[in-house]
């Protein structure tokens, strides 16, 4: 898929797929029993309500004529005790279907979120991060209505309309068939719009995604845009998005306005025609109508065309739903390109030598970013990638851990085939700290501690003094308990590295990777912290990233990353000898010093 923008509109699903419904289903099929107590409970209230013309009928063709004050108190009492029931009853469906529906809600967004994060990197490339959340939590949220009032009040409206009809026949069969000649006439309406208004709808929530895509954009480049002064023109760009989403908006909710007019329209219609008729048959000269049927027909006429309302409600609502739907569902089946292979094994474990067998790699097609790759690296060596900005050298630690797949070619550790293993038990066993590593919100205890869930107090603290970062954690106003917030923006930016540091070596890992991990930090801290470090990373295979040579000099073998390639490899004295690219890079470094 091509990269997504914010002002780039998702690509818009032609017809629905009856299939998403079913899927819905299933979220429901949990609690199908309570939803058919309810729906039973709401017929059986609705049942008795219909009961209530016919006893006006009686009051008035038999009761009144007959002077019957017992008729009338009892029939009056029986519609008390009706109307009692019905109000116990609608109280109990909104109680009961409230929770289910928020459970319902609850079931698909942590299925969507879990899915989430088993997404491969590769899928958060390719859309702004504000296009995800929102799916999560805006569109699964507009399920809500549909699921807690929706699909009973359907159940109980299309029965209560069946039962109308019933009672209308009952009562008289010309008036009835005068009264469902107005159908046809909704369901032309309905056919007439039914393709614009989903596509309405679907525009609607693609513009909805773009305006949360570029909110979020705007919250996390803040300072940037505070400090180039950008504000005005992100505020066009907002007005643009914002006026777009209106619009769509305003013209998805014309098609769902023209429902209720339309059903309130041909009701009225209808009833005219009713009332014509009615009243010419009353007055014929054979009178083959008594007053007390027409009233008793017109009230039946009300109750007929209420449940055809809220269906036409429910219809509206279900397009809207489905245009999230089809989203929510497109998340959940979104394919985990990284994933363990059919027979996958749990990684052993790591002894630590790691192969680069012919590797080629690219992020997207017919734009090779690693191209042939070779190389071994020992175990309990330290290797270092250096090069040029956008060689390559983040792109090779990711594969090591196995954040994209390979193009082709293999990356053995221990001789195995790390597409052939477990992904967890590979991660588990390595220690990554990353370019742009991320702070969470929580306490820098915490934040430490992601490294290994079992790490105990004094194992964070004796990682935190390992990286040197011991001294500025106790300084802070609550020492490791300090709370920091997401992204560490309380913290420097060398602050940050050095947990992060921290973070990968409690992993205790047989392998670990430090991209870029001291270039924030000051030289005579670095100095000490490797130092530290020498004693520590003995035994383990290290993968090093720095632009900053002082860095990694002492490594075992150094590579030259560029092009794609592996340029020139050696130690840092062979490099040099060399007189090649590394040398120029030293020797650039050194006068830049100098
Ligand atoms: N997620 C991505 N999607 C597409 N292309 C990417 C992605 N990440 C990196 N690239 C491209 O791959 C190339 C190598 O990137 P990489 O991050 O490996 O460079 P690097 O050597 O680590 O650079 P630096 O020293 O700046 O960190 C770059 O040209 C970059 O544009
Ligand atoms: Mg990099």
């Amino acid at each position: 898929m091509a990269r997504n923008r914010y002002d780039m509109d998702e690509v818009l699903e032609d017809s629905f797929d009856v299939g998403q419904l079913k899927r819905l289903a299933h979220y429901i099929s949990p609690y199908k029993h309570k939803m058919t107590g309810v729906i039973i409970l709401m017929l059986t209230a609705s049942g008795l309500t219909m009961m209530v013309p016919i006893f006006f009928q009686r009051i008035m063709d038999i009761y009144i004529p007959a002077r019957d004050m017992r008729g009338i108190v009892i029939t009056g009492l029986l519609t008390l005790a009706v109307a009692c029931y019905s109000a116990v009853a609608m109280r109990f469906k909104i109680k009961t279907m409230s929770v289910i529906g928020q459970n319902i809600i609850h079931a698909i967004r942590t299925d969507i979120f879990n899915h989430l994060q088993e997404l491969p990197f590769s899928y958060y490339d390719d859309r702004p991060h504000g296009k995800i959340q929102v799916r999560v939590v805006n569109y699964v949220n507009s399920l809500s209505d549909l699921l807690s009032n929706g699909i009973v009040n359907t159940i109980t409206d299309l029965c209560n309309l069946l039962f109308i009809i019933l009672f209308m026949l009952f009562c008289d069969v010309r008036l009835t068939l005068v009264c469902l000649c107005g159908l046809p006439l909704l369901a032309a309406v309905v056919v007439f719009i039914k393709r614009k208004q989903r596509r309405a709808w679907q525009i609607q929530s693609n513009k909805q995604s773009n305006l949360n895509a570029y909110i979020a954009e705007s919250i996390n480049g803040i300072r940037v845009t505070q400090s180039f002064v950008r504000e005005n023109e992100n505020t066009d760009i907002f007005n643009n998005l914002s006026g777009s989403y209106r619009k769509a908006w305003m013209r998805a909710v014309t098609f769902n306005f023209i429902m209720g007019p339309s059903v309130d329209m041909i009701s009225c219609i209808t009833t005219s025609f009713l009332y014509v008729l009615g009243i010419r048959w009353i007055l014929a000269p054979d009178a083959t109508l008594t007053v007390g049927v027409l009233v008793a027909f017109t009230a039946y006429v009300s109750r007929f065309w209420a449940p055809i309302n809220t269906l036409a409600g429910f219809y509206n609502s279900l397009l809207t739903a489905i245009s999230y739907l089809e989203r929510i569902f497109e998340t959940i089946d979104e394919p985990v390109l990284v994933k363990d292979a059919e027979g996958a094994v749990e990684m052993p474990p790591i002894k630590g030598e790691v192969e680069f067998r012919d590797v080629c790699f690219s992020y997207e097609e017919g734009r090779r970013i690693l191209d042939h790759i070779s190389f071994t690296a020992a175990p309990g060596v330290t290797y270092a990638f250096v090069g040029p900005t956008g060689a390559g050298k983040t792109t090779i630690v990711n594969l090591i851990s196995r954040f994209y797949n390979v193009d082709s070619g293999q990356i053995l550790i221990d001789g195995t085939d790390i597409a052939g293993v477990t992904i967890r038990s590979l991660r588990t066993q390595m220690g990554v700290m990353m370019q742009d590593s991320f702070i969470f919100s929580g306490t820098i205890m915490d934040n430490i501690r992601y490294g290994n869930r079992e790490a105990t107090d004094e194992q964070v603290i004796a990682a935190a003094k390992t990286v040197c970062a011991h001294e500025f954690i106790s300084q802070m106003e609550n020492g490791y308990y300090t709370e920091v917030n997401e992204r560490g923006s309380r913290l420097s930016a060398g602050q940050r590295q050095l947990i992060s540091f921290a973070r990968a070596l409690l992993a205790d890992p047989r392998i670990l990777i430090l991209d870029e991990a001291t270039s924030s930090i000051d030289t005579e801290t670095e100095l000490l912290l490797q130092k530290g470090l020498n004693e520590l990373l003995k035994g383990r295979t290290s993968f090093i990233i720095a632009h900053r040579l002082s860095t990694i000099q002492n490594a075992d073998c150094i590579m030259y990353i560029d092009k794609g390639g592996i340029l020139e490899r050696g130690t840092h004295e062979e490099l040099l000898s060399q007189k090649g690219a590394y040398y120029e890079l030293y020797m650039s470094q050194y006068d830049f010093l100098a």
